[in-house]
Protein backbone atom coordinates (compact mmCIF):
# COMPACT_ATOMS: atom_id res chain seq x y z
CA UNK A 1 0.00 0.00 0.00
CA UNK A 2 1.07 3.33 -1.00
CA UNK A 3 2.11 6.10 1.76
CA UNK A 4 -0.89 8.24 0.29
CA UNK A 5 -3.06 5.17 0.64
CA UNK A 6 -2.16 5.04 4.19
CA UNK A 7 -3.19 8.49 5.15
CA UNK A 8 -6.02 8.31 2.84
CA UNK A 9 -7.42 5.45 5.02
CA UNK A 10 -6.35 6.77 8.52
CA UNK A 11 -8.30 10.22 7.33
CA UNK A 12 -11.39 8.42 5.99
CA UNK A 13 -11.81 6.23 9.36
CA UNK A 14 -12.25 9.79 10.80
CA UNK A 15 -14.78 11.06 8.34
CA UNK A 16 -18.71 10.61 10.39
CA UNK A 17 -20.10 12.97 7.84
CA UNK A 18 -21.59 13.04 4.21
CA UNK A 19 -20.46 16.83 4.28
CA UNK A 20 -16.90 15.42 5.29
CA UNK A 21 -16.76 12.91 2.80
CA UNK A 22 -17.31 15.63 -0.03
CA UNK A 23 -14.04 17.20 1.50
CA UNK A 24 -11.80 14.16 1.68
CA UNK A 25 -12.98 13.31 -2.06
CA UNK A 26 -12.32 16.73 -3.31
CA UNK A 27 -8.90 16.92 -1.10
CA UNK A 28 -7.39 13.59 -3.15
CA UNK A 29 -8.89 13.09 -6.48
CA UNK A 30 -10.54 16.93 -7.37
CA UNK A 31 -8.72 19.36 -9.72
CA UNK A 32 -6.07 20.25 -6.86
CA UNK A 33 -6.41 17.16 -4.99
CA UNK A 34 -3.07 15.15 -4.01
CA UNK A 35 -3.30 12.83 -6.97
CA UNK A 36 -3.17 15.63 -9.61
CA UNK A 37 -0.15 17.50 -7.69
CA UNK A 38 1.25 13.70 -7.90
CA UNK A 39 0.98 13.58 -11.79
CA UNK A 40 2.13 16.92 -12.37
CA UNK A 41 5.59 15.16 -11.59
CA UNK A 42 5.35 12.54 -14.47
CA UNK A 43 7.27 15.16 -16.85
CA UNK A 44 10.34 15.21 -14.71
CA UNK A 45 11.48 11.61 -14.41
CA UNK A 46 13.09 9.47 -16.44
CA UNK A 47 11.00 8.05 -19.49
CA UNK A 48 11.70 4.31 -17.97
CA UNK A 49 10.10 5.49 -14.64
CA UNK A 50 7.38 7.21 -15.95
CA UNK A 51 5.08 4.40 -16.77
CA UNK A 52 5.51 2.49 -13.70
CA UNK A 53 4.40 5.82 -11.85
CA UNK A 54 1.81 6.60 -13.85
CA UNK A 55 -0.06 3.67 -13.18
CA UNK A 56 0.64 3.84 -9.66
CA UNK A 57 -1.22 6.87 -9.42
CA UNK A 58 -4.07 5.20 -11.53
CA UNK A 59 -4.16 2.61 -9.36
CA UNK A 60 -4.57 4.42 -6.40
CA UNK A 61 -7.15 6.90 -7.61
CA UNK A 62 -9.10 3.56 -8.42
CA UNK A 63 -8.63 2.52 -5.23
CA UNK A 64 -9.80 5.46 -3.34
CA UNK A 65 -12.94 6.16 -5.38
CA UNK A 66 -14.17 2.81 -4.49
CA UNK A 67 -14.06 3.19 -0.92
CA UNK A 68 -15.66 6.70 -0.85
CA UNK A 69 -18.21 5.08 -3.24
CA UNK A 70 -19.03 2.36 -0.77
CA UNK A 71 -18.74 4.28 2.63
CA UNK A 72 -20.61 7.04 1.03
CA UNK A 73 -23.69 4.48 1.09
CA UNK A 74 -22.94 3.67 4.17
CA UNK A 75 -22.95 7.57 5.56
CA UNK A 76 -26.13 8.28 3.78
CA UNK A 77 -28.58 5.24 5.48
CA UNK A 78 -27.13 5.94 8.49
CA UNK A 79 -27.86 9.94 8.02
CA UNK A 80 -31.49 8.89 7.00
CA UNK A 81 -32.12 6.17 9.91
CA UNK A 82 -31.11 9.44 11.99
CA UNK A 83 -33.25 11.54 10.75
CA UNK A 84 -36.26 8.98 10.92
CA UNK A 85 -35.97 8.42 14.66
CA UNK A 86 -35.36 12.03 15.88
CA UNK A 87 -38.07 14.80 15.94
CA UNK A 88 -41.06 12.93 13.78
CA UNK A 89 -42.24 15.34 11.05
CA UNK A 90 -45.76 16.70 12.35
CA UNK A 91 -48.00 16.34 8.86
CA UNK A 92 -51.02 17.76 10.83
CA UNK A 93 -49.60 21.22 11.13
CA UNK A 94 -51.20 23.75 9.04
CA UNK A 95 -49.32 25.11 6.03
CA UNK A 96 -48.65 28.25 4.75
CA UNK A 97 -50.99 29.12 2.10
CA UNK A 98 -51.85 32.80 0.56
CA UNK A 99 -54.99 33.87 0.52
CA UNK A 100 -56.88 35.11 -2.47
CA UNK A 101 -57.46 38.62 -3.07
CA UNK A 102 -60.58 39.94 -3.70
CA UNK A 103 -62.51 43.12 -5.50
CA UNK A 104 -63.35 46.02 -2.89
CA UNK A 105 -66.66 46.71 -2.34
CA UNK A 106 -66.52 49.94 -4.22
CA UNK A 107 -65.19 48.63 -7.42
CA UNK A 108 -67.52 45.33 -7.46
CA UNK A 109 -70.70 48.10 -6.91
CA UNK A 110 -69.39 50.45 -9.96
CA UNK A 111 -68.99 47.39 -11.87
CA UNK A 112 -72.43 46.19 -11.49
CA UNK A 113 -73.39 50.02 -12.11
CA UNK A 114 -71.36 49.91 -15.34
CA UNK A 115 -72.83 46.67 -16.53
CA UNK A 116 -76.47 47.90 -16.41
CA UNK A 117 -75.69 51.41 -18.15
CA UNK A 118 -73.72 49.53 -20.87
CA UNK A 119 -76.73 47.21 -20.98
CA UNK A 120 -78.86 50.44 -21.65
CA UNK A 121 -76.39 52.01 -24.55
CA UNK A 122 -74.62 54.09 -22.28
CA UNK A 123 -71.16 54.53 -23.06
CA UNK A 124 -68.45 55.02 -20.76
CA UNK A 125 -66.42 58.54 -20.34
CA UNK A 126 -63.58 59.79 -18.31
CA UNK A 127 -62.35 63.57 -17.17
CA UNK A 128 -59.03 64.11 -15.41
CA UNK A 129 -59.11 64.59 -11.12
CA UNK A 130 -57.65 67.95 -11.56
CA UNK A 131 -59.78 69.92 -12.88
CA UNK A 132 -59.86 73.80 -13.91
CA UNK A 133 -62.70 75.83 -12.15
CA UNK A 134 -64.04 76.43 -15.07
CA UNK A 135 -65.15 72.97 -15.94
CA UNK A 136 -65.79 72.28 -12.31
CA UNK A 137 -68.47 75.14 -11.03
CA UNK A 138 -68.07 78.02 -13.98
CA UNK A 139 -69.36 75.89 -16.86
CA UNK A 140 -71.83 74.18 -14.83
CA UNK A 141 -73.11 77.50 -13.93
CA UNK A 142 -71.85 77.67 -10.72
CA UNK A 143 -70.02 81.10 -10.75
CA UNK A 144 -68.21 82.62 -8.71
CA UNK A 145 -69.46 83.96 -4.73
CA UNK A 146 -72.25 81.68 -5.84
CA UNK A 147 -74.09 79.78 -2.29
CA UNK A 148 -73.74 76.63 -3.98
CA UNK A 149 -69.67 76.46 -3.97
CA UNK A 150 -70.41 76.14 -0.12
CA UNK A 151 -72.20 72.93 -0.70
CA UNK A 152 -69.10 71.59 -2.09
CA UNK A 153 -65.95 72.11 0.36
CA UNK A 154 -63.32 72.25 -2.22
CA UNK A 155 -59.77 71.16 -2.15
CA UNK A 156 -58.09 73.80 -4.28
CA UNK A 157 -55.02 73.67 -5.72
CA UNK A 158 -52.29 76.64 -5.71
CA UNK A 159 -51.36 77.72 -9.39
CA UNK A 160 -49.78 81.15 -8.88
CA UNK A 161 -45.93 81.71 -7.75
CA UNK A 162 -47.07 84.01 -4.58
CA UNK A 163 -48.80 80.99 -3.71
CA UNK A 164 -52.48 82.95 -4.25
CA UNK A 165 -55.27 80.86 -5.82
CA UNK A 166 -55.10 83.21 -9.44
CA UNK A 167 -57.97 83.30 -11.88
CA UNK A 168 -56.98 80.32 -13.68
CA UNK A 169 -56.88 77.95 -10.81
CA UNK A 170 -57.34 74.36 -10.74
CA UNK A 171 -59.35 72.12 -7.83
CA UNK A 172 -59.67 68.57 -7.18
CA UNK A 173 -62.80 67.94 -8.78
CA UNK A 174 -65.74 68.12 -6.26
CA UNK A 175 -68.04 66.06 -8.39
CA UNK A 176 -68.42 64.39 -11.88
CA UNK A 177 -70.12 66.75 -13.54
CA UNK A 178 -67.39 68.88 -15.21
CA UNK A 179 -67.23 65.73 -18.01
CA UNK A 180 -70.55 66.32 -18.99
CA UNK A 181 -69.19 69.78 -20.44
CA UNK A 182 -65.78 68.13 -21.50
CA UNK A 183 -67.39 65.74 -23.76
CA UNK A 184 -70.36 67.80 -24.56
CA UNK A 185 -67.64 70.45 -26.43
CA UNK A 186 -65.89 67.44 -27.95
CA UNK A 187 -69.12 66.10 -29.55
CA UNK A 188 -72.41 66.73 -31.02
CA UNK A 189 -75.90 64.70 -29.74
CA UNK A 190 -76.91 62.62 -29.43
CA UNK A 191 -75.36 61.43 -26.16
CA UNK A 192 -75.88 59.11 -24.11
CA UNK A 193 -72.90 58.07 -21.13
CA UNK A 194 -72.21 57.98 -18.03
CA UNK A 195 -68.85 59.01 -16.18
CA UNK A 196 -67.51 57.49 -12.77
CA UNK A 197 -64.47 58.81 -10.60
CA UNK A 198 -63.30 59.62 -7.43
CA UNK A 199 -63.90 62.81 -6.41
CA UNK A 200 -62.54 65.04 -3.29
CA UNK A 201 -64.12 67.00 -0.65
CA UNK A 202 -63.16 68.94 2.06
CA UNK A 203 -65.15 66.46 4.82
CA UNK A 204 -64.38 63.77 6.91
CA UNK A 205 -67.03 62.02 9.56
CA UNK A 206 -68.93 58.60 9.66
CA UNK A 207 -70.65 59.65 6.40
CA UNK A 208 -68.16 61.62 4.48
CA UNK A 209 -64.80 60.75 3.29
CA UNK A 210 -62.61 63.25 1.51
CA UNK A 211 -61.76 61.20 -1.30
CA UNK A 212 -65.23 59.19 -2.78
CA UNK A 213 -66.62 57.53 -5.86
CA UNK A 214 -69.51 59.27 -8.08
CA UNK A 215 -70.95 58.04 -11.23
CA UNK A 216 -72.42 60.73 -13.39
CA UNK A 217 -74.84 60.25 -16.11
CA UNK A 218 -76.01 62.78 -19.33
CA UNK A 219 -78.55 62.16 -22.14
CA UNK A 220 -78.76 64.40 -25.04
CA UNK A 221 -80.93 63.83 -28.33
CA UNK A 222 -83.86 65.53 -29.35
CA UNK A 223 -87.16 65.59 -27.80
CA UNK A 224 -85.74 63.94 -24.43
CA UNK A 225 -88.06 64.58 -21.51
CA UNK A 226 -88.24 64.37 -18.03
CA UNK A 227 -90.58 61.22 -17.83
CA UNK A 228 -87.52 59.78 -19.94
CA UNK A 229 -85.00 60.65 -17.17
CA UNK A 230 -88.09 59.08 -14.05
CA UNK A 231 -88.22 56.12 -16.67
CA UNK A 232 -84.40 55.31 -16.76
CA UNK A 233 -83.63 55.78 -13.26
CA UNK A 234 -86.32 53.75 -11.93
CA UNK A 235 -85.18 50.80 -14.40
CA UNK A 236 -82.23 51.52 -13.06
CA UNK A 237 -82.29 51.15 -9.57
CA UNK A 238 -84.60 48.44 -9.62
CA UNK A 239 -81.63 46.29 -11.67
CA UNK A 240 -79.71 47.38 -8.39
CA UNK A 241 -82.31 47.17 -5.66
CA UNK A 242 -84.93 44.73 -6.50
CA UNK A 243 -88.16 44.88 -8.55
CA UNK A 244 -90.24 45.52 -5.83
CA UNK A 245 -88.41 48.84 -4.71
CA UNK A 246 -90.79 51.87 -4.81
CA UNK A 247 -88.97 55.32 -6.53
CA UNK A 248 -90.10 58.99 -6.12
CA UNK A 249 -88.44 62.22 -7.23
CA UNK A 250 -88.64 65.22 -4.88
CA UNK A 251 -88.20 69.05 -6.34
CA UNK A 252 -85.02 70.31 -5.71
CA UNK A 253 -82.05 72.46 -6.61
CA UNK A 254 -78.76 72.41 -8.73
CA UNK A 255 -77.18 74.85 -10.55
CA UNK A 256 -76.95 72.72 -13.89
CA UNK A 257 -80.52 71.06 -13.69
CA UNK A 258 -83.85 73.18 -14.39
CA UNK A 259 -85.97 71.27 -13.12
CA UNK A 260 -83.90 69.66 -10.35
CA UNK A 261 -84.95 66.56 -8.62
CA UNK A 262 -83.56 64.24 -5.59
CA UNK A 263 -84.25 60.93 -6.35
CA UNK A 264 -85.03 58.66 -3.26
CA UNK A 265 -85.88 54.62 -2.83
CA UNK A 266 -88.03 52.85 -0.37
CA UNK A 267 -85.70 52.39 2.66
CA UNK A 268 -83.53 48.97 2.00
CA UNK A 269 -83.66 48.01 5.71
CA UNK A 270 -86.94 48.73 7.44
CA UNK A 271 -88.93 48.40 3.77
CA UNK A 272 -90.77 51.92 4.34
CA UNK A 273 -91.84 51.43 8.18
CA UNK A 274 -89.28 53.62 9.08
CA UNK A 275 -85.92 53.25 10.98
CA UNK A 276 -82.26 54.49 12.02
CA UNK A 277 -81.13 54.54 8.51
CA UNK A 278 -84.01 56.36 6.57
CA UNK A 279 -84.16 58.47 9.62
CA UNK A 280 -87.76 57.26 10.33
CA UNK A 281 -88.91 58.41 6.69
CA UNK A 282 -89.13 55.07 5.23
CA UNK A 283 -87.17 56.95 1.85
CA UNK A 284 -83.33 57.18 1.32
CA UNK A 285 -81.89 59.79 -0.74
CA UNK A 286 -80.05 57.97 -3.41
CA UNK A 287 -78.84 60.47 -6.70
CA UNK A 288 -79.72 64.31 -7.45
CA UNK A 289 -80.69 64.30 -11.33
CA UNK A 290 -82.59 67.00 -13.23
CA UNK A 291 -82.91 68.41 -17.23
CA UNK A 292 -80.09 70.28 -18.34
CA UNK A 293 -80.16 73.53 -17.73
CA UNK A 294 -80.08 75.96 -21.18
CA UNK A 295 -77.31 77.86 -19.50
CA UNK A 296 -75.11 74.83 -19.67
CA UNK A 297 -76.16 73.87 -23.34
CA UNK A 298 -75.39 77.69 -24.58
CA UNK A 299 -71.85 76.96 -22.57
CA UNK A 300 -70.52 74.16 -24.75
CA UNK A 301 -72.66 75.75 -27.69
CA UNK A 302 -75.74 73.17 -28.03
CA UNK A 303 -78.83 75.06 -29.80
CA UNK A 304 -81.25 74.70 -27.14
CA UNK A 305 -84.39 74.79 -29.41
CA UNK A 306 -83.11 71.25 -30.82
CA UNK A 307 -81.76 69.40 -27.95
CA UNK A 308 -83.15 68.67 -24.65
CA UNK A 309 -81.00 66.54 -22.00
CA UNK A 310 -81.13 65.06 -18.67
CA UNK A 311 -78.48 64.58 -15.98
CA UNK A 312 -78.05 62.43 -12.62
CA UNK A 313 -75.14 62.01 -9.98
CA UNK A 314 -75.22 59.10 -7.91
CA UNK A 315 -72.18 58.61 -5.28
CA UNK A 316 -70.90 54.91 -5.31
CA UNK A 317 -70.23 54.61 -1.73
CA UNK A 318 -73.45 55.48 -0.61
CA UNK A 319 -75.21 52.63 -2.66
CA UNK A 320 -72.94 49.67 -1.24
CA UNK A 321 -73.31 51.02 1.85
CA UNK A 322 -76.88 50.55 1.07
CA UNK A 323 -76.52 47.19 -0.29
CA UNK A 324 -73.97 45.56 2.13
CA UNK A 325 -75.36 47.24 5.08
CA UNK A 326 -72.11 49.31 5.82
CA UNK A 327 -72.85 52.19 8.59
CA UNK A 328 -69.37 53.97 8.35
CA UNK A 329 -67.70 55.19 5.17
CA UNK A 330 -64.38 54.98 6.56
CA UNK A 331 -63.93 51.67 6.54
CA UNK A 332 -63.72 51.65 2.52
CA UNK A 333 -60.32 53.23 3.08
CA UNK A 334 -58.54 51.46 5.82
CA UNK A 335 -58.15 48.51 4.35
CA UNK A 336 -58.93 46.22 7.16
CA UNK A 337 -58.35 43.04 5.97
CA UNK A 338 -61.65 41.93 8.10
CA UNK A 339 -63.29 43.58 6.29
CA UNK A 340 -62.22 43.51 2.41
CA UNK A 341 -62.36 39.51 2.95
CA UNK A 342 -66.46 39.74 3.67
CA UNK A 343 -67.46 40.81 0.13
N1 LIG B 1 -72.94 66.96 -9.02
C1 LIG B 1 -73.93 66.76 -7.97
C2 LIG B 1 -73.21 66.57 -6.64
O1 LIG B 1 -72.08 66.19 -6.62
C3 LIG B 1 -74.75 65.55 -8.25
C4 LIG B 1 -75.66 65.76 -9.40
C5 LIG B 1 -76.91 66.28 -9.20
C6 LIG B 1 -75.26 65.46 -10.69
C7 LIG B 1 -77.77 66.49 -10.27
C8 LIG B 1 -76.10 65.68 -11.75
C9 LIG B 1 -77.37 66.20 -11.51
O2 LIG B 1 -75.75 65.39 -13.01
O3 LIG B 1 -78.19 66.40 -12.56
O4 LIG B 1 -73.76 66.78 -5.62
Amino acid sequence: MTATLETFSKELEAVTTTAALRELRSKYTGKKGILTEQLKKLPALAPHERAAFGKQINDDKVYIEERLKEYEKQLISKEIKAKLSSAPLDITLPGCYKKPGGRHPVTIVLAEITDIFVSMGFTIEEGPEVESDYYNFEALNIPRNHPARDMQDTFYIETTDDGQSGDNSFVLRTHTSPVQIRVMQDRRPPLRFIAPGKVYRCDSDISHSPMFHQVEGLVVDRNISFSNLKGLLEGFLKKVFGPEVPVRLRPSFFPFTEPSAEVDMGCYFCKGSGCRVCKGTGWIEIMGAGMVDPRVFRNVGYDTDTYSGFAFGMGIERIASLKYGIDDIRLYYEGDLRFLRQF
